[in-house]
Formats: C-alpha cells, structure tokens, sequence
C-alpha cells in the first residue's frame, strides 16, 4: 500500500545512510542552531500523546518550535473525543489535515503504523507499547556520535527490562546493521530480550550474550545502557514488584566500569541508577536528553522537506488469520487489515504492525 506521505514507522524501513544523514544533520543542528530558526516557519505539527510522556513530547515540541513552527495536540486522550470512543484512523484523517506532521505516542503496539494508514502528513512513531521508539533510537545515536566518536565496533551492555523496553529493541536493531558491534544483554530470564530482536541480531552477522549480573560484565563494556523496568506493561503488580530492584547501579558498581565507559538512560530512571552516578563524568543521560531536541529538529526537517512516497503494508492478509499478540493494535482497531509479512517459512507469518510471529 502506497502513502503518499512520508512516515518514520521504524528506523528499518530506511537505509542506514539515511538515519546517518539524519544524524548528522541533527550535530550540524547542535553545533549552529541559530542557522535552521525559520527552516519550519508557517508549519504545525501535531502531537497525539496517548500514553505519559515527558522527554519524547517536550523535545519534539521544542523541536519545531525552534524551527519556526508551531504545535497543536493533546497529552491527556481523556480530554479529547478519543474519550468518547473515537478510532486512531478518524482522530488521524482530521487531525493530520490540520498539520504538517504528526506525532503519536500509544500504550499499543503498531499504532504509528494504524496511524499511517490514515494520515494526510508524515507520521513520526514517538513509541509504540513495548514494541519500538525510532526517535529515541536517533537521539542514543547522536549521543553515540558525539561521546564514543562511532557506531561502529562497540561493546554495548543493556540492562534491565529488555523483554517491554522498546528503547533497547530499536536501538539493538539499528546498531546491529553497523559494522562490528557486540551486545551483552544483562537481565532476568522472564525479562530477556525478545526472540525476535535475537534472531535479527544474528542474522546481521553481529553477536550477543545474554548474562544475569552486572557485576561480571561491566568491566568490558563501551556503552552502559540502564533501562527502567516497564511497570505498566506486566500483567500483574506481584509480577512487577517480583522484578524491581534487580539492577541498580551505584558508585561501587562504576568502579569496576572502564573509564571510558558511558552511561545511557532513556530516562525516566526510577531507582535503577542511584543519584550519586549523576556527577560520574561518564553519566551521560542527560546530556542524551538534550541531544534529542537536535536530532528531532533534524528528523522533522527530513520528513516535511523529502516527503517521499512511503510504501506501507507490504505484506499480505490471510483468509481467518489475526495476529496472536494481545497487544497489537490490530486486536483493538478491527478496521484494520491483519497484514502479515511471510517469514520465508511457509508456516511462520510476522504481524506487519507488532512483529509478531505466527505459526499457520
Ligand atoms: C522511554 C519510553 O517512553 O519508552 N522514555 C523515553 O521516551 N525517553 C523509556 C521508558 O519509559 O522507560
């Protein structure tokens, strides 16, 4: 399906060329700001926020704002006509003909891509449930450029809820299409890194091992990235409080870390990493924070001056067949086609919205 609009669903659905490109823009953004002030004048993104947000929602704000334009939208669904049961596909189709681009954030998986189907503006994923979160992705990437110098041939422990941190799942798909990366996964077995992201990992030619301490690792990595444990995406408060406390790191912990090792958070922390790591000068998540303004500022750039054709749903829908995930969007807009992508097993399809795979 051809959109005539073009969407940022997934980092993946470009080439790595054009997040560096992206990236790039968004230093020579950082290193002149003044230079790109009215490169967005007259324009209007939307911002649909469906789930709480600090850093996404006010970096993209202040993002086009310092280009020149301006903002509309909501951070409280409950206080727009999403509360009285309207569809993604109709708050889309008008609030996308009120803007030059649209934002959305939602608890449910493949909803930027729900979104997509119906807008009449490019769509930016500002984070889809547990699924991906493309924009975090860009500005962990600006933070890798400036602090390590690369992305290219780096040590990169994540920790933490790798099973609903979509941070870590973008992040580990584009830094597996770099040249020469290792992964050391460091989390609980109920929270390991999903079998997807493994598979794609492996696929690319770069490695990963999966570990359950901190301690024994920390002294090899590059990059520490610390994750939250996603209390609203378990099923149960015993489940979550079953997980919390697991992985904090501390000043003790940081001792044993390189001195060349940076910390990275999406950030909000809860009490993963303790405050006094805060004037740690490898503590690096704040500065991550603020970076993202610079590479937002260049992605919105990108999508409103290209606006290329974006093709959508590649795949195809079979006669009887959903998708298996409950999270998916598609078990919640019935309007939906169920799209699947074919695997190259005959009897393994791939949720086109969620990722998900399903045996037929
Ligand atoms: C993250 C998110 O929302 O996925 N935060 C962010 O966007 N910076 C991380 C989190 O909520 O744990």
């Amino acid at each position: 399906m051809q959109s005539e609009y073009q969407h940022l669903i997934d980092l993946n659905d470009y080439p790595v060329s054009w997040w560096k490109r992206v990236v790039e823009l968004g230093e020579e953004i950082r290193n002149d700001p003044d230079r790109f002030a009215h490169e967005c004048d007259g324009k209007v993104m939307a911002t649909l926020f469906y789930e709480p947000s600090t850093r996404t929602q006010m970096s993209f704000q202040t993002a086009m704002i310092r280009l020149g334009g301006k903002i509309i939208g909501f951070d409280n669904p409950m206080n727009s006509s999403v509360s009285k049961g309207e569809t993604i596909k109709d708050t889309t189709k008008i609030v996308s003909s009120y803007a030059d681009i649209l934002v959305m954030r939602h608890p449910t998986a493949g909803a930027a891509m729900a979104a997509a189907l119906t807008a009449e503006c490019p769509v930016v994923n500002a984070g889809d449930g547990g699924h991906l979160h493309p924009t975090q992705t860009l500005t962990d990437l600006l933070t890798l450029k400036i602090e390590k110098k690369s992305l290219d041939g780096l040590t990169i422990g994540m920790c933490g809820d790798l099973m609903n941190g979509r941070t870590v799942h973008s992040l580990c798909k584009a830094l597996s299409q770099m040249k020469g990366n290792r992964f050391i996964f460091i989390s609980t077995p109920e929270l390991r890194m999903p079998e997807y992201i493994r598979d794609i990992i492996k696929a690319s030619g770069s490695t990963f091992e999966e570990v359950h301490t901190l301690e024994e690792v920390i002294g090899r990595l590059d990059v520490l990235y610390m994750t939250r444990i996603q209390e609203e995406r378990f099923a149960s408060k015993e489940e979550y409080l079953a997980q919390k406390n697991t992985y904090v790191l501390d000043r003790r912990k940081m001792q044993f870390a390189r001195r060349d090792m940076i910390v990275m958070h999406p950030l909000p922390r809860v009490d993963e990493i303790t405050d006094e790591v805060d004037n740690d000068p490898r503590a690096m998540y704040f500065r991550q924070a603020k970076y993202g303004v610079y590479v937002r500022m260049a992605l919105i750039l990108t999508l409103i001056k290209e606006n290329r054709p974006f093709t959508l749903l590649r795949g195809k829908t079979y006669a009887n067949v959903s998708c298996g995930n409950p999270k998916c969007i598609t078990n919640h807009e019935h309007y939906l086609p169920k799209s699947f992508r074919y695997s190259g097993d005959e009897t393994l399809l791939e949720c086109e919205y969620c990722d998900e795979r399903k045996l037929i």
